[in-house]
């Protein structure tokens, strides 16, 4: 993709799930990864196979968002590598399942840091490298629980809380960054089928029927394009639905 090609992408939570599909389809778009999550060796695996297909090795970071001495050490380590970043994926935060026993302080601490604090100090320390970038993006995976007056649908109310935390964190940079040339986009993905660009789902999963289930691919297709559009307008909020795992599901 041209638009992305020669781009600094940081990813958070690149380890697995949809952090890793975001980070190997952004390095096929072109991008030099910065992978950051809290298991090494997974990101390790993760950038191997970047490396495999791009040939470009990217930059792995521990990072623990829930824990603010691993930011610090998170945003130096990246500062010092990286003099520019391009593009931030904000896409690690912590799932918590309801459960009707209740959470521990350590689970609900947990949940909110990594998505709100964690994600916001994280943000802010690499503000200044993204500033240097003539196309600077911060992007913000949130949820369809994190919309204004969503349902609960099952999800444990500190999830919810920290999904609508982190629209709001997406919304206050939008306004905060208005007249400079950093956007601040957030997309909303519904429940999805957990899926890797390396395994053959990627491609049937293009020939899904409405009615089944949304997956990384769709997530991953609306933030290429989300990246890619001029400068002069942001896609601050898009919404991913689906009936299968969606708003009314
Ligand atoms: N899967 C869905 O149905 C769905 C739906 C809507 C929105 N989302 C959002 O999409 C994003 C990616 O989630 P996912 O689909 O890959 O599933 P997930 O199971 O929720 O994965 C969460 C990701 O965040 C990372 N993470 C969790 N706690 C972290 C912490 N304290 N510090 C740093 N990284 C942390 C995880 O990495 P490790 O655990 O490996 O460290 C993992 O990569 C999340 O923001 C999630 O809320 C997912």
């Amino acid at each position: 993709m041209q638009a992305l090609k020669g781009a600094t992408a940081v990813v958070t939570g690149a380890g697995r799930g949809l952090g890793a599909a975001l980070a190997i389809c952004l390095a096929d778009a072109g991008c030099h990864l910065v992978l950051c999550g809290r298991n090494p060796q997974a990101l390790g695996q993760v950038a191997a196979s970047i490396e495999a297909r791009s040939g470009r090795q990217p930059f792995c970071v521990t990072l623990n968002l829930a824990d603010m001495a691993s930011v610090a050490h998170a945003v130096e380590a990246i500062n010092a590598k990286h003099p520019q970043i391009d593009i931030l994926i904000n896409n690690g935060a912590m799932w918590l399942e309801a459960a009707e026993q209740g959470y521990s302080a350590e689970a609900v601490s947990g949940v909110i840091n990594a998505a709100v604090t964690g994600t916001f100090l994280f943000t802010q320390g690499l503000l200044p490298v993204l500033r240097r970038s003539p196309r600077p993006d911060i992007l913000t995976i949130g949820s369809i629980s994190g919309l204004p007056n969503a349902a609960l649908q099952g999800v444990s109310v500190p999830f919810y809380a920290a999904k609508q935390a982190q629209r709001a964190l997406a919304e206050g940079l939008s306004q905060q960054l208005a007249g400079t040339p950093v956007r601040s986009l957030c997309v909303h993905p519904p429940y999805l089928d957990d899926i890797s660009p390396l395994e053959p789902a990627w491609e049937a999963a293009a020939m899904r029927q409405k009615g089944e289930r949304g997956t990384n691919r769709d997530v991953v297709e609306t933030v290429l394009f989300a990246l890619s559009r001029p400068r002069h307008v942001s896609l601050s909020s898009i919404v991913i639905d689906s009936d299968e795992g969606g708003l009314f599901g």
